[in-house]
């Protein structure tokens, strides 16, 4: 199977996530040095960068080094998984059609941050998480797979966020292992799985 590289900057129980499933993770990459992720990515036996945005002065001059770090390793993925920096259109277009990201909303419902909180305070009795390919438009791409959860009466966001990162912790392995596998089909904006593959789960 051809390799992915995955841009973390914190946590990393998505990157975790993706590991664990036995997915070809060349390396984790991150944007800063104290992202809790590297060290179980290092455990693991793989490569870990870290390519911090403070030593850059423009999001060019970042971008273009963090591509530097990603192609080094020649990867086929760019698994973003966590990775919390404003990309420029220049990187979104060089890793076109084979980046992914993980975003913890049904989009294109809430884009950005708070996703939680904004779905108990708007009311929504379904919330969930969504497997996209990353265009230049924050948070919006073609959709891969979707998981929803429901919006319990008396949830509040660390049980929703708990319930909804569960379920990434599915949809993200999947997503990635279908498109390393060759599964993946874009047309007219819209992802196919080829096989009959559901692109959508429920976790009641
Ligand atoms: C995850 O919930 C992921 O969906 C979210 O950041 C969290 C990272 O957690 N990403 C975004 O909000 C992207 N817009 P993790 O480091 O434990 O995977």
């Amino acid at each position: 199977m051809n390799s992915m590289v995955v841009l973390i900057s914190g946590r990393g129980s998505n990157m975790r996530a993706l590991i664990d499933a036995g997915l070809p993770v060349a390396a984790v990459i991150s944007n800063r040095a104290d992202a809790a992720g590297l060290a179980y990515a290092a455990s693991r036996g793989i490569a870990t960068a870290i390519v911090s945005h403070r030593d850059y002065a423009t999001r060019d001059a970042f971008d273009a080094a963090l591509a530097q770090a990603i192609d080094a390793f020649h990867p086929e993925l760019v698994a973003l998984a966590g990775f919390m920096r404003i990309l420029t259109d220049g990187f979104v277009q060089r890793y076109q059609g084979r980046m992914l990201n993980i975003h913890p909303s049904l989009l294109p419902a809430f884009p950005g941050l708070d996703t939680h909180g904004r779905a108990l305070s708007t009311g929504v009795k379904l919330h969930g998480c969504t497997v996209h390919f990353v265009t230049a438009q924050l948070d919006h791409g073609p959709i891969v797979i979707q998981a929803a959860v429901p919006v319990l009466r008396h949830d509040d966001e660390t049980r929703l966020a708990a319930r909804v990162l569960a379920q990434e912790h599915r949809i993200y392995p999947q997503a990635a292992r279908w498109f390393l596998e060759g599964q993946l089909v874009i047309e007219g904006g819209v992802v196919r799985v080829v096989g009959d593959y559901p692109q959508q789960l429920y976790a009641p």
